[in-house]
């Protein structure tokens, strides 16, 4: 770590150099991680930032997805009064560095040789019309499911391998009364779960045809009518309180063995981790059954505002680089349930899924069966994201059939476009 910190120091003093000696300012920072597992990973980028005398100023805005932050964040920037950092998410980084709000991390980040260490796949992201806008922190995806072990164990279930399986597995846990299915009724919840079951039914191929490519032989076919038809079967697993409940709170039922199963991305095991839970002890993660071999990420980054002073700048390039140097990688995302966002970091410190996730993620994309996640905004833009949770959710509400939902995501999308 203190080799990392001394040539960080390094390529930070380089770069206050080249501009003017700027004491680095305390930066503010606007993000959506408050569950317990989440504040757990922010408090290693607290304390790094902490280490090297730079104070933080927390803006947090609750609500997992980060839709309520970015409405926070769309306020603060008409106000004239953006913050340092904000978590950012995919399409809306390129959003914001399209409206020219970003600053350039250029100079960090040919220092640092970020090139050569982070995957393409992110620097889709991370760079706005060959420039460096954005830092991630990390490298998460959706197509995971978390269950209780002793629940499993007691009804004498092994872990699912396919959907028919998965579906047996569920029928047994709500035959014996517990929850089978421990989900949160929200529209970016229903998307997460639904990116799963759109790989389970169709793979790779299927899933970019239609949240990619937005073709809508796909969006309205046989194939998205079955995905559909999945959702109504995992509804009826879920108990009868999940309307509007917090995925974290989802996450605790099968914490608590209150429930057996969550479809969630993998900051669910930060929560996990952070209630002592053990992989492979208490509990086990594994592929939503039939999406094995795909990973449909998403990559938080923190994208850099247009700031006036010195002194922030200079700030906002020791965060930039803090960041990026491999030894919080690993430490943050260890914490965080997520998976480094440079390809160099070792998996020593990484628990079974976390070695999973990064063994999955390095086959997924040599193998071109790497996905943006369509929930977390890295399939498409904003527009096109909302229309496609409206028609989710709606369907998942019971409000239109599978055929019925179909039909309404062609032109739900249509008109997003
Ligand atoms: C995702 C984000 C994760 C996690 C999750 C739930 O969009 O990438 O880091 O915070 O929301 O809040």
């Amino acid at each position: 770590m203190r080799g990392f910190c001394g040539k960080k120091m390094s390529v930070v003093l380089a770069l206050m150099a080249s501009t003017t000696m700027a004491q680095a300012e305390d930066v503010e920072v606007l993000h959506w991680w408050t569950s317990g597992g989440e504040a757990a990973a922010l408090g290693v980028l607290k304390d790094n930032l902490a280490s090297q005398g730079i104070g933080w100023v927390d803006m947090p805005v609750s609500g997992g997805g980060g839709e309520a932050a970015m409405t926070t964040l769309r306020a603060r920037v008409t106000a004239g009064n953006a913050p340092t950092a904000v978590q950012m998410l995919g399409f809306d980084i390129q959003d914001w560095a399209a409206e020219g709000a970003l600053g350039n991390l250029d100079a960090v980040a040919a220092a640092e040789g970020w090139d050569a260490v982070v995957p393409g796949a992110l620097q889709a992201f991370s760079k706005y019309d060959g420039h460096w806008i954005a830092a991630p922190v990390n490298v998460h995806s959706t197509n995971w499911v978390w269950a209780n072990k002793s629940i499993l164990d007691g009804l004498g279930i092994a872990q699912p391998k396919t959907w028919d399986e998965f579906v047996a597995a569920m029928t047994a846990v709500k035959d014996s009364g517990k929850v089978a299915l421990a989900h949160g009724g929200q529209a970016w919840q229903d998307a997460t779960v639904f990116d799963g079951v759109v790989l389970s039914v169709g793979g790779t191929d299927f899933y970019k045809a239609a949240f990619v490519d937005l073709d809508p032989a796909a969006l309205g076919g046989e194939q998205m009518v079955e995905a559909f038809r999945r959702m109504e079967i995992l509804r009826s697993f879920a108990d009868d309180n999940f309307s509007g409940r917090d995925w974290n709170l989802a996450s605790a039922m099968v914490i608590n063995g209150e429930a057996a199963f969550q479809i969630m991305g993998d900051w669910a095991k930060g929560e996990f981790l952070n209630a002592g839970k053990v992989p492979g002890q208490d509990f086990l993660c594994f592929r939503v059954p039939g999406s094995e071999g795909t990973v449909s990420f998403n990559s938080d980054q923190f994208a850099m505002f247009n700031v006036a002073s010195e002194g922030a700048k200079a700030a906002q390039a020791t965060m930039a680089a803090d960041i990026m140097s491999p030894a919080f990688q690993s430490a943050f995302n260890v914490v965080k349930g997520s998976v480094p966002a440079r390809t160099d970091v070792p998996n020593d410190a990484f628990d079974a899924c976390g070695k999973q996730g990064m063994a999955d993620l390095a086959a997924a994309s040599a193998a071109g069966k790497l996905v943006g996640s369509m929930a977390h905004g890295h399939a498409n833009r904003a527009a096109v994201k909302n229309a496609i949770y409206d028609v989710v959710t709606a369907a998942f509400n019971g409000e239109y059939d599978a055929a019925k939902a179909a039909n309404e995501l062609v032109s739900a999308v249509e008109a997003a476009k």
